[in-house]
């Protein structure tokens, strides 16, 4: 019996999340596993009305859980970097999640901005580390609101840190069994203390691995090759924030946010799902929003937790109605609801 703590949150989040656990719901008829869910009630909302975010009692009692199941949060009524920092990133690190998994694969032509692109050229992963780097938030102002006024930002890496995630990524990667290939992504040419870490580590535990090509990108290249030749990627290991701008750019290629889920995965603890789309306040209450990665997350999540059979069904019945019913899969444009593409998914599986 699997215990899934849900994580509605704001904007189109809860609509999303709904679609996801009918999907979830019909895999588990059909693939006989049992779980049950709790609501958790953290969002940009909950906190303007009781001014509370993630305590660490809550994170105490989400580590009893089997994983967690994240709609989206951030709330344009409240300040940026609140939520974010008080929700998201507290859950991510207090939980110890430090690999951010972001699957990028195109599921139709039809969806890819890119002239030419086949299913088969747009199919790698990107492994992003999770809990260091600049999102650490160590730094401080000097002379604040003067003239003088310097603002340091730093990016910290440990070697430990960087360790586990690289190996990580090399036994991804060898799971996998695809290309076979790992890419190091990076900026050794000008960040020269924290990419000459990462790529002393990376060339060290590659020697433990000699079944997995290595290559190097620099991330401004990277972006560069991920729309001219995205056929050349299999897994990519990055840092944490160069991992956060080239997988919204991966997003764009394998069809746009409406498609693109990730994990937050604590390889020995409880993982997070989410759809890395954000809470699209525009969109909320309005039925328009694309569930397809909030139930592609739902897949990941059953995949990590041992139900390969189901994760695949549901991203068999995800490609499905991508490729065979949908005209797009941005919101409002997908020729359906939000919930009727939910139906269509559960039709499938
Ligand atoms: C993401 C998001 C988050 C991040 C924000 C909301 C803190 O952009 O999951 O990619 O920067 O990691
Ligand atoms: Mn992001």
């Amino acid at each position: 019996m699997y215990k899934i703590a849900v994580i509605p949150g704001d904007g189109t989040g809860p609509e999303v999340i709904q679609e996801g656990l009918k999907a979830l719901s019909a895999a588990a008829e059909r693939y006989k596993f049992k779980y049950a869910t709790k609501i958790f009630d953290f969002s940009g909302q909950r906190y303007l009305k009781t001014a509370k975010l993630v305590a660490d009692s809550d994170v105490s009692e989400l580590k009893e859980y089997s994983a967690i199941y994240l709609g989206a949060v951030g709330d344009p009524q409240v300040k940026p970097g609140i939520i974010e920092t008080g929700v998201l990133l507290k859950l991510r690190f207090a939980l110890g999640q430090y690999i951010n998994l972001r699957p990028v694969k195109l599921y139709s032509s039809d969806f890819c901005p890119l002239k030419d692109k086949l299913p088969e050229d747009i199919d790698f992963v990107v492994v992003r580390e999770n809990s260091e780097g600049l999102y650490k938030g160590m730094g401080e102002f000097r002379d604040k609101g003067t003239r003088d006024e310097v603002a340091i930002q730093i990016s910290y890496n440990t070697r430990k840190g960087v360790e586990r995630c690289i190996r990580y990524a090399f036994e991804y990667c060898r799971k996998r069994n695809k290309k076979k290939k790992l890419t190091l992504c990076g900026k050794t040419n000008v960040l020269t203390y924290a990419w000459d870490l990462w790529e002393r580590t990376f060339n060290e535990v590659a020697k433990e691995y000699p079944d997995i090509a290595t290559d190097y990108a620099h991330v401004d290249a990277a972006t560069m090759w991920f729309v001219k030749n995205p056929e050349w990627f299999d897994v990519i290991v990055t840092d944490n924030m160069f991992g956060d701008i080239i997988t919204d750019l991966g997003a764009m290629i394998q069809g746009g946010m409406g498609i693109a889920a990730g994990g937050n995965i604590n390889p020995e603890g409880v993982s997070m799902f989410e759809p890395i789309g954000g809470s699209a306040p525009k969109y909320t209450g309005k039925n328009l929003i694309n569930p397809l990665a909030a139930i592609c997350a739902a897949g990941m999540m059953l995949e990590n937790l041992g139900e390969a059979q189901a994760a695949q069904a549901i991203e068999d019945a995800v490609i499905k109605v991508a490729r065979t019913k949908l005209k797009s899969l941005a919101a409002g444009k997908m020729g359906y609801s939000t919930q009727e593409v939910g139906d269509l998914v559960v039709a499938n599986l």
